[in-house]
């Protein structure tokens, strides 16, 4: 079949588009561990015996109490195949496989983090598997140098002192596109009669001091401009988990 110049030319413009699509505009930077991570978490993300043991399905599976699958299934529709992806904080378990599956090699999905010993454990597990994943090592609470279709942000607030929240909410809300979101999936306040609920606020308020913020408050209390945005909240677990995706409002719904 011949093809027109036309034709050859917006053919070429078509990968031109896609190749800078692929070109993520992050980079790197060279900074120390926070503060938060070093006292709170000392071992669990600098030792690899940890990424391994909590990297394996079952004991995600069994820390979640069986609830991560339910959760990752619920939002990976939301996520479009070709599109470009965002997530702050790298997870255990096979969540990144999965979003990075959804998104296939046609979009992009980059991944920062603060610790580059979780960088690298990481990137050794998807080998060269993955070409639409790129690492780096960066501060969620910094600004982004692009916009993206979506951010997720997936059990990283809980870990954070509440002026970390803060930015880290503003930084994921400010880094989307016009018709895009943030997916947000964390712990959240479990029903007054769940029969674990105290035993999870024991156990937060001996490792996990931050977690608490979460049940105190909505996660839309921490933006800056929680009216410009849609916030809808799926609760998991009896509310021990919290699924929430954000969009920003469209003109026609401001005033409700
Ligand atoms: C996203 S959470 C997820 C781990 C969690 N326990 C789970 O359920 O999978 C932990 C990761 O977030 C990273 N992290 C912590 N603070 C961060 C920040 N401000 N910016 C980017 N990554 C951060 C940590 O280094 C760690 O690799």
């Amino acid at each position: 079949m011949i093809k027109l110049v036309k034709e050859v030319e917006a053919e070429e413009q078509a990968k031109k588009e896609q190749i800078l699509k692929n070109k993520s505009k992050l980079q790197s930077k060279d900074f120390p561990l926070p503060l938060y991570q070093s006292e709170i978490y000392p071992h669990l993300y600098r030792e690899e015996k940890w990424f391994n043991l909590f990297s394996k399905k079952w004991v995600n599976n069994l820390v979640s109490l069986f609830t991560r699958d339910k959760i990752i299934d619920s939002f990976i529709g939301d996520i479009y195949p070709a599109s470009k992806v965002l997530q702050m904080g790298i997870s255990f378990g096979d969540e990144i496989e999965r979003v990075a599956d959804q998104i296939g090699y046609q979009g992009r999905f980059d991944i920062i983090d603060v610790n580059n010993a979780q960088i690298s454990f990481k990137q050794a597990a998807l080998s060269d598997m993955y070409p639409q994943v790129n690492f780096f090592h960066y501060n969620a609470e910094d600004p982004l140098p692009e916009k993206y279709d979506t951010v997720i942000c997936y059990m990283l607030l809980h870990e954070l002192p509440i002026v970390s929240k803060m930015k880290v909410v503003n930084n994921a809300l400010n880094s989307i596109n016009e018709d895009g979101k943030v997916i947000f999936v964390d712990y959240g306040r479990p029903g007054m009669l769940h029969p674990l609920a105290y035993v999870v606020r024991m156990f937060n308020r001996l490792y996990q001091p931050f977690a608490e913020k979460l049940w105190d408050k909505e996660i839309a209390g921490f933006a800056e401009h929680d009216l410009d945005y849609n916030w809808k909240k799926t609760k998991f677990l009896g509310g021990m988990y919290q699924r929430v995706i954000v969009t920003h409002k469209g003109k026609d719904q401001l005033f409700y």
